[in-house]
């Protein structure tokens, strides 16, 4: 069974509120003077980002350092991979410097499925391409239940460039599992295509969709990756698909507005906005640290089972939340939920098509 986070179609509605669940109980010590647990103590996670990345490597970094790993953070920039260097011989040669954990961004989709064949530690897809990002759904999901409670029956609008986003992929698949209902709106050019066999609604009209939507999710507009046209121009689709204040004023009262960063202010998101009372957005970046923390404990060796089977090396040097005072007596129901025993059907499954993941990764050829 599988001890990776690869996809959010790895993850079974149980593996996904365990996690939020175990998030909660983990957000409870950014309140303490004393930020740190010794959960992961002698345990090391390399943080591997080929594509440039502001919050999501110091998140990831602030989490595995708040649960004492050792962390070792890795740029492609000024690497062997300049020289030429795979991402198989990177990636051995770091384990052999004893990885316990990687956490890899990369800007081929598939690359941290690859990665998860090479190596015997633990993969976490911080974003590949154009493909995943599963710990952005995640603290996206925590930042909703916070707000919102259950999940089930909730109407979440992903709005805007969707053809190259990895968190929309992901928050779709994600926000299904956790029972809410998704519509993703954009221009024509900007779904993408066999979008009416992805488990959500779909529309071209963001002003028919927003005064129905508990929560809205800009995205940002991924210039980098756009090869041709996808609009005639910044204004325009600012017109069209730009949160402003006035579209603001048709949401209901409660509505959320929600942003993965980075921002383009202005363009999909207006500053009042970005910086009005609905909006959420600082709050998925603290929320993401704890998150992460939370992955990271289940996949690397919290005593309670991991996601979908035994920890790595359960049990060398690795503390359970209670045992380190987090959730005990506390919260009845997480300490049951994580401490019993997993059915075999709750594990980290690999639902999604290798084939597909796999197609747009190539390693390259190399050079003996
Ligand atoms: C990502 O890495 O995908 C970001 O969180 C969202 C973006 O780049 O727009």
């Amino acid at each position: 069974m599988s001890r990776h986070l690869l996809s959010a179609a790895d993850l079974s509605r149980d593996d996904a509120t365990l996690i939020l669940d175990t998030a909660a109980e983990l957000a409870r010590i950014a309140d303490r003077p004393i930020k740190k647990l010794p959960t992961l103590r002698g345990r090391t996670i390399v943080n591997l980002f080929y594509e440039d990345s502001t919050r999501t490597r110091t998140s990831f970094e602030a989490a595995a350092k708040r649960l004492s790993a050792d962390v070792i953070n890795f740029s492609a920039k000024g690497s062997s991979v300049s020289k030429g260097e795979s991402l198989k011989d990177t990636a051995l040669t770091l384990e052999a410097m004893g990885a316990d954990g990687v956490v890899i961004r990369h800007e081929a989709s598939g690359a941290p499925h690859r990665l998860s064949g090479w190596i015997k530690g633990s993969v976490v897809n911080a974003g590949d391409g154009t493909h995943e990002h599963p710990t952005q759904a995640l603290l996206d999901a925590f930042t909703m239940r916070r707000h919102l409670g259950s999940l089930d029956g909730r109407r979440v609008a992903i709005v805007g460039d969707v053809l190259h986003s990895r968190v929309a992929r992901s928050n779709v698949l994600l926000l299904k599992t956790l029972g809410a209902d998704v519509t993703v709106v954009a221009p024509p050019t900007l779904l993408p295509v066999g979008i009416e066999n992805w488990p959500c609604g779909f529309s071209y009209d963001l002003d028919a969709v927003l005064p129905k939507a508990d929560v809205v999710m800009m995205l940002r507009v991924q210039r980098e990756r756009m090869k041709s046209s996808f609009f005639p121009n910044a204004r325009e689709y600012s017109r069209r698909y730009g949160l402003d204040v006035a579209r603001m004023a048709m949401m209901p009262e409660q509505t959320i507005v929600m942003h993965p960063g980075p921002m383009n202010r202005g363009m999909e998101i207006a500053a009042e906005v970005a910086d009005s009372e609905r909006s959420v957005i600082v709050e998925q970046v603290a929320n993401g640290v704890s998150v992460r923390m939370a992955v990271l404990y289940l996949l690397l060796g919290g005593s309670a089972s991991a996601i979908g089977g035994p920890p790595v090396g359960a049990g060398v040097g690795v503390d359970s939340l209670a045992d380190v005072g987090v959730g005990a007596g506390a919260e009845p129901a997480f300490a049951a939920s994580a401490n019993a025993p997993h059915p075999p059907d709750t594990g980290l499954r690999r639902r999604h098509t290798d084939a597909v993941v796999a197609a747009e990764f190539v390693e390259p050829q190399e050079v003996s």
